[in-house]
């Protein structure tokens, strides 16, 4: 099992890269692998392999789209078939009507749809429309939660606890320098899963609240599940004071059910933004809506382009995806959970048996591993104040060298493609990491 990796070529490969790519990468995310960003080669099911020959069972699947797994032949197939008729036509084709339908029969609140390439700009895409729909300017986001990287909201993503939250209220934490001056002065930021800050934020700011925007499951901060009742709370506030719910559904998107975190919990968001798993890596993303709200975008009241939107490629993926997540009457869905399930019950066992303070939850398909000595974590203060980032980096490199590969960030994604023999290999080494580690 121990496999002693090295990854003397990708350390070749990444110094190379380092005079031809800012940062030797082309998303700042990918800085964070340990020990330096690698170089893949192959991606084939459940399983990656690196330039080195190391291979991976591999539980962070592209950031969470490939939740068929890699290469699945159905989709490869479909792409393929579909390219050979030409790529991109600036004009309709018939494959973006059948995946707008599909995505129609699968997601609720989906009564129109717009495609775009990535979660960031459909989340701007929802932002604009919002505003213009209720006149109003303000967006309500929670610290911890990741929208995109646009200047209207990479804030409070990962902001110090020292960042003051004055009434209930945080401070506005701009994630990146270069982000424009004023560009906070739309948002209002508060603590999720507090209901009250919520309810006192509207009583003083009702009538200019345009949106809440929010993760209906808060994968990006150690996958915090919504509190009993959460979720139905903002979309009653949001109704009673005539603003509008959008759910950023660009993880729990076809993953946490074929329609979405919005299915799972039985609440029908406004305007919902999806990405990730929609097309299982090639790079589609849908603006959902209300036909009134959407409409506004279809008049032409409100601009959304992009040259790109819609191309050959990606409408074929994203309707052979809608179909295998339709057609098996989610059984693809089902699997996930059901894998993710076990994952996470046996990693429960060894933290009992080796008393290690784990923290392990989500809902399945995806779901969060962190060290809080046994605390719950409930908001993003809690989740810094209480994980030990550091016995956790430890554990990332102990089970790379183990051959499997986990996100450096705690998130941890499940492909239909994973084995019980996958998750009984995982389980076997994550037991030898863990006692191997001094607490
Ligand atoms: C919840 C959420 N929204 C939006 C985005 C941005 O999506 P993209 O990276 O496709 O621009 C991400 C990316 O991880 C995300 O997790």
């Amino acid at each position: 099992m121990d496999q002693g990796n090295s990854f003397d070529i990708s350390n070749e490969f990444y110094n190379r890269a380092l005079n031809s790519l800012a940062g030797g990468v082309n998303s700042n995310v990918r800085l964070a692998e340990a020990p330096h960003p690698l170089f893949y080669e192959t991606a084939k099911g459940s399983e990656i392999t690196d330039v080195d020959g190391n291979t991976y069972i591999d539980y962070v699947l592209g950031q969470g789209p490939m939740i068929f797994g890699h290469s699945p032949k159905f989709l490869l197939e479909a792409v393929n078939k579909a390219s050979e008729s030409g790529q991109l036509f600036a004009g309709q084709h018939l494959l973006e009507l059948e995946a707008a339908e599909a995505v129609k029969e699968l997601v609720p609140n989906a009564e129109l749809v717009r495609f775009a390439s990535s979660g960031t700009e459909a989340v701007e895409a929802a932002f604009r429309l919002a505003r213009a729909y209720t006149k109003r300017n303000k967006i309500i986001k929670f610290e911890g939660q990741y929208h995109g990287w646009s200047d209207s909201v990479l804030f409070n993503t990962a902001s110090p606890l020292s960042t003051p939250n004055p009434n209930g209220s945080i401070n506005a934490s701009a994630m990146s320098q270069g982000m424009a001056e004023a560009s906070d002065s739309n948002l209002i930021i508060l603590p999720w899963n507090d209901f009250e800050a919520v309810v006192s934020t509207f009583d003083q700011n009702g009538g200019e609240i345009a949106a809440v925007i929010t993760e209906p499951i808060m994968c990006n901060t150690n996958c915090i599940m919504p509190k009993p009742g959460y979720l139905e709370h903002l979309k009653e506030s949001c109704m009673k004071n005539n603003s509008l719910l959008i759910f950023d559904e660009v993880i729990t998107g076809f993953r946490v059910s074929s329609g979405g975190a919005q299915k799972l919990f039985n609440i029908t968001p406004d305007l919902a933004t999806f990405a990730k798993a929609a097309a299982g890596g090639y790079p589609v993303s849908i603006l959902t809506g209300k036909r009134e709200i959407m409409s506004m975008i279809g008049s032409g009241e409100v601009m959304h382009g992009g040259t790109l939107n819609a191309n050959v490629m990606s409408m074929a993926a994203t309707k052979a995806s809608m179909e295998r997540l339709s057609d098996k009457e989610a059984q693809t869905n089902k699997k996930l959970n059901d894998l993710g399930g076990s994952l996470m019950k046996g990693l429960k066992e060894i933290n009992a048996r080796l008393e290690l303070g784990m923290l392990i939850q989500g809902p399945g398909s995806v779901f969060a591993v962190s060290f809080t000595e046994g605390k719950e974590v409930f908001d993003y203060r809690s989740h810094v104040e209480n994980s030990a980032t550091d016995k956790y980096s430890t554990f990332v490199t102990g089970m790379m060298q183990k051959g499997i590969r986990i996100n450096s960030r705690g998130i941890w994604f499940l492909s239909e493609s994973h084995t019980a023999q996958d998750i009984q290999k995982t389980l076997s080494a994550a037991s030898e990491v863990l006692e191997s580690m001094a607490f």
